[in-house]
């Protein structure tokens, strides 16, 4: 088997820019561990910025997304019995977020994938990267017992955090950061009405709360938990009431609850790899970062680095410029690491960290420095700016 572009795993990432590269002629084919239901039956994110909205237009995805997506003009912060809105297209000049399912994300990217007529081989087993500092690197794997080899050009590693990519950068090239939480994230997911029109992100002397959704008749809740929680010990009843103590009481008093369709613990984690490439392997999005989700950026730098390596590769087979390629590391890291940096200070300040001591400081005292950050920040127009433009999503760099 041959192609261009050999892209590992069939996730957002993965299919975003099979699609886009699909767009402009280049060929590629993709590489997945699991089923195409397995894939679709992973709850993840649900707020998409501006510049992912507009990679899906262009990638021609986006029909269902604008008919059934949510535009969202603000969004709230709740803190000490105050609420606080967030104005984002007041305060960004216009910029929104749309709120639409990554699970619906990656349905229409499948379905269009399949029109089409591209490959993506499914349920491929030990999946094996080769000279990628070459220009013939080739990925081997195995499916249904036989053995294939794939020949490319270049290969884009979009397999997640737990992926073989990142693996094949040697350990003395790759420098890997990482923060871990003392706390993860329970999610429920019921078709329910939404408790409120717009996403609330509560922190409470109980713990985080957010409140979100997925359309006008499914809602999405999360809670903070302590790692050692099982979600098998949380049933329906036990979430909705601790829900309802952490969300704002007028809210509490008339939201509506039923069975969960879907329910799960994620543990938070701040992760970046330097540099995202070797050779001619590029990482791209979780495969090479994590955030922790106060700030829904983990899909939507996913989309940023795919936007980079879509327009290094347009540039390689349209304009013969093989050199570009060298740009693609240092251009997603400077939006990864501002994405990290939001996420990790969002998390900071709304979470309760109880007993742990946080960066070198008692746990008082960093709950102290955090009230004050949460309060500077919104009790201005300049600090909630602040907020909404990295919310909304900072702009995507061009390739020099
Ligand atoms: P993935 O979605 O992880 O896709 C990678 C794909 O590669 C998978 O399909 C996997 O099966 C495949 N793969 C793995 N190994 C191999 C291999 N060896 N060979 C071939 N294929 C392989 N973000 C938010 O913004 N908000 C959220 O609420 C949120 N919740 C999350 C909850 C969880 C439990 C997790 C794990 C992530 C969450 N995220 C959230 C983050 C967001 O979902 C990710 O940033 C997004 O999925 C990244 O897309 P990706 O395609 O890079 O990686
Ligand atoms: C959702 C998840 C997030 O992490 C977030 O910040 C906002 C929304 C969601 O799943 O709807």
């Amino acid at each position: 088997m041959r192609t261009q572009v050999a892209i590992i795993g069939a996730g957002p990432s993965g299919l975003l820019l099979g699609q886009l590269l699909a767009k402009q002629g280049i060929d590629n084919v993709i590489i997945e561990r699991v089923s195409g239901d397995y894939v679709l039956g992973r709850i993840r994110a649900g707020v998409l910025e501006q510049g992912m909205v507009d990679l899906l237009r262009e990638a021609g995805v986006a029909e269902r997304m604008d008919r059934e997506g949510e535009v969202h003009t603000g969004v709230e912060l709740a803190f000490n019995d105050k609420r606080v809105r967030i104005a984002l297209d007041e305060l960004t000049g216009g910029d929104t977020v749309m709120v639409y399912g990554q699970t619906e994300v990656t349905r229409d990217l499948m379905d269009a994938r399949q029109e089409a007529g591209l490959t993506t081989v499914y349920e491929a087993s030990n999946v094996q990267l080769h000279d990628v500092k070459t220009d013939a690197p080739y990925v081997t794997f195995e499916k249904e017992g036989e053995q294939v080899r794939l020949d490319c050009d270049y290969i884009a590693g979009c397999d997640g955090f737990h992926g073989v990519s990142r693996k094949t950068i040697p350990d003395e090239i790759k420098t890997e950061h990482e923060r871990v939480y003392p706390f993860g994230w329970l999610g429920l997911l019921s078709d329910t009405k939404p408790c409120h029109d717009e996403l609330i992100y509560c922190k409470t002397d109980r713990g985080f709360a957010l409140a979100s959704m997925r359309s006008p008749t499914r809602s999405r809740y999360y809670i903070q938990v302590p790692l050692t929680d099982k979600v098998e010990e949380w049933s329906d009843d036990a979430f909705w009431t601790e829900l309802k103590r952490r969300l704002p009481a007028d809210v509490a008093a008339t939201m509506e609850t039923g069975p969960s369709i879907e329910k799960s613990i994620a543990p938070l984690r701040s992760f970046v790899c330097e540099p995202m490439q070797y050779g001619n392997m590029f990482l791209v999005g979780d495969a090479a970062h994590i955030v922790p989700p106060t700030g829904a950026k983990g899909l939507n730098l996913a989309a940023s680095d795919v936007a980079t390596l879509y327009k290094i590769m347009t540039r390689v087979y349209k304009d013969g410029d093989k050199d570009c390629v060298t740009q693609y590391s240092e251009i997603c890291l400077r939006r990864v690491w501002h994405g990290e940096r939001f996420s990790w200070w969002m998390t900071n300040m709304m979470h309760d960290f109880g007993d742990v001591e946080v960066n070198g400081t008692d746990s008082q005292t960093f709950s102290r420095f955090m009230e004050s950050e949460l309060n500077f920040y919104t009790d201005n127009e300049q600090g909630r700016r602040v907020i909404a433009m990295q919310y909304v999503g900072l702009p995507y760099e061009d390739v020099k």
